[in-house]
């Protein structure tokens, strides 16, 4: 038997992983970037093949992952975790750093970042690994604590969309029959639909504040569907 909810128990960081140059870059948000090695210092990043970023990371070589700090702002969720860069430039308007391979590094929001050159891509079936040798990292801001994948979820009641690799499909869950009773709430707004059989909270648990993950409109614009 899988039990799911054990794979909630494992740690994770939040991040944006960004790759490209100064007239294209491009950046999405991570859970799955760790260290893999120490010496030399090798970091593996998990990127959905349908991610336009993968292509990014590809052409270039390189990428960097900014560590996002605790207060980071469900607009930067629906910019980098939500949309693609393929339908708009995601570091228009974003105060970036070129790193020593080129690669547009973010720096809002983030309390440090880590610049890496490709050194080898393993194919993980919906997911490609880059692993990375460490070529730069520096601290933003001493001020902050990093925010964790388990903040996010349980704290801001953040979400991820099916292209995380910690995507789980809610229906395989053990659960008692009346949790298999899912609405669908839709965003006026942008359309971003919250499927409680994708979550794994209830729309009507999710506290007052909360918003919408990609335009940020207020919990009770939502319309059920
Ligand atoms: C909290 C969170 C964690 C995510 N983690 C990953 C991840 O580790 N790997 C991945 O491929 N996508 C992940 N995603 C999804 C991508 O950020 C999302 O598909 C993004 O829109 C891709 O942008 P792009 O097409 O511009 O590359 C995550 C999204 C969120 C909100």
């Amino acid at each position: 038997m899988i039990n799911f909810e054990a794979l909630f128990k494992i740690s994770y960081g939040l991040y944006i992983v960004s790759s490209g140059d100064k007239n294209k870059g491009n950046g999405f948000i991570s859970n799955t970037v760790s260290q893999v090695t120490s010496e030399p210092a090798k970091f593996a990043a998990c990127c959905n093949k349908n991610n336009y970023t993968s292509e990014v990371i590809q052409k270039y070589g390189a990428f960097a992952v900014s560590v996002l700090n605790i207060d980071a702002s469900p607009g930067i969720f629906g910019t980098f975790g939500y949309r693609s860069g393929r339908d708009f430039d995601k570091m228009a308007g974003m105060n970036i750093k070129y790193g020593n391979t080129g690669v547009p590094i973010v720096l809002d929001e983030c309390i440090s970042f880590i610049e890496c050159k490709v050194v080898q891509t393993v194919d993980v079936g919906t997911h490609l690994m880059f692993i990375g040798e460490l070529v730069n990292a520096e601290i933003l801001d001493e001020t902050k604590e990093p925010l964790t994948y388990l903040y996010y979820r349980k704290v801001r009641k953040g979400v991820v969309p099916k292209n995380a690799p910690t995507y789980i499909d809610k229906s395989k869950l053990e659960l008692p029959l009346k949790d298999l009773l899912f609405n669908k709430y839709q965003c006026p707004a942008c359309g971003y639909i919250y499927d409680e059989a994708n979550e794994t909270v209830k729309f009507k648990d999710l506290p007052e504040d909360w918003i919408c993950p990609v335009c940020g409109s207020d919990k009770s614009d939502f319309i059920l569907v």
